[in-house]
């Protein structure tokens, strides 16, 4: 008898048919997500389930009692109770690698965005409001020849700095927990100290999986510390910023803005006073929203979850379950 299995969002038809070769499947085909009763109704069946954002806590491994394999179509897996799926011996993975290059270009896309006030300017245009050719509130700030500060370099780290030296001569600083001597020769890159990055860097980017060391990461008084025309792009977690912190250095412009493509809360309430600030660009975590990245991200995860059923190591294991 072939494993159960359920997906939790809709896949392209060849990662349905590939997953179809090996397992009894039911893929959620809404528009709106699943809710958490829908979920928890189903897990009692299941032998395998792929998941996106979904929380994997103490109560969904209570109703999952026979599954053995959880993957998640995402690099990060902070959803992920990694302790209590290690308890369980349940197999965890996700999907590096192959959105490198996509979250990279979104990166980029969000500086340029928030420093030349590309998406307020759009909106200045179609709100009717050009009505002189030429005025000081469309003057931005240059990314060419300025300092890039890089914090965590790993894979999409590196891709970013690739594209940040080579494209737009840019200084790169960069602070990780271990030194990366590839980036530092091939790229020119600075390993400096956390607080130099900051106080130094025209743009500071923030590239960190979420987990109990880096919730928080950056605060009101690490805004305090950038300077006054600088950017502070988010594009890892939202809960590894203090929103909060980030709000007020905005409101007393201590930064000059900010890109961001997630949120404490997702999706951001639509009441949030980021919504309101002309200088912070709001993406809706479209980090790695490629057609073909996520196609690859969906194949991805289904090879990780038939390898897993059928008793192989599969490629993406995440660390923590190793
Ligand atoms: C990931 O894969 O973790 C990204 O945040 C998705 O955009």
């Amino acid at each position: 008898m072939k494993p159960i299995v359920l997906v939790t969002k809709r896949i392209p038809k060849h990662v349905e048919e590939y997953i179809a070769r090996y397992c009894e499947y039911e893929i959620w085909d809404q528009e709106r997500p699943m809710s958490r009763h829908e979920l928890l109704e189903k897990l009692p069946n299941l032998d395998g389930i792929i998941t996106t954002k979904e929380k994997i806590d103490k109560e969904f491994l209570e109703y999952a009692t026979k599954v053995k394999v959880i993957s998640n179509i995402a690099v990060g897996y902070d959803n992920f109770d990694v302790d209590l799926m290690k308890s369980k011996k349940i197999i965890g993975t996700h999907t590096p690698n192959v959105l490198d290059e996509t979250v990279a270009d979104t990166a980029f896309g969000l500086l340029i965005m928030v420093s030349r006030k590309l998406s307020y300017l759009d909106r200045f245009v179609k709100d009717g409001k050009w009505d002189k050719i030429d005025n000081e509130l469309f003057l931005g700030k240059d990314v060419h020849n300025s300092i890039l500060g890089v914090i965590g370099s790993g894979r999409i780290g590196e891709k970013i700095i690739r594209r940040a030296t080579l494209g737009f001569n840019m200084k790169v600083l960069y602070h990780n927990r271990s030194r990366n001597e590839e980036i530092e020769a091939k790229y020119n890159a600075q390993y400096v100290t956390k607080e130099k990055l900051i106080k130094e860097s025209d743009f500071v980017m923030i590239l960190l999986p979420l987990n109990n060391e880096t919730i928080n990461y950056f605060s009101y008084d690490e805004f305090e510390l950038m300077k006054e025309d600088a950017f502070f792009i988010n594009i890892s977690r939202g809960k590894v910023v203090n929103e909060k912190g980030l709000t007020e250095a905005l409101q007393k412009k201590r930064i000059a803005g900010a890109g961001l493509d997630v949120y404490e809360k997702e999706p951001i309430s639509t009441s949030s006073a980021l919504l309101k600030m002309h200088n912070v660009v709001t993406l809706p975590h479209v980090g790695s929203a490629s057609i073909k990245t996520r196609n690859d991200m969906a194949m991805k995860a289904a090879k990780n979850l038939v390898d897993g059923l059928y008793g192989n190591q599969p490629e993406d294991l995440i660390k923590e379950l190793k």
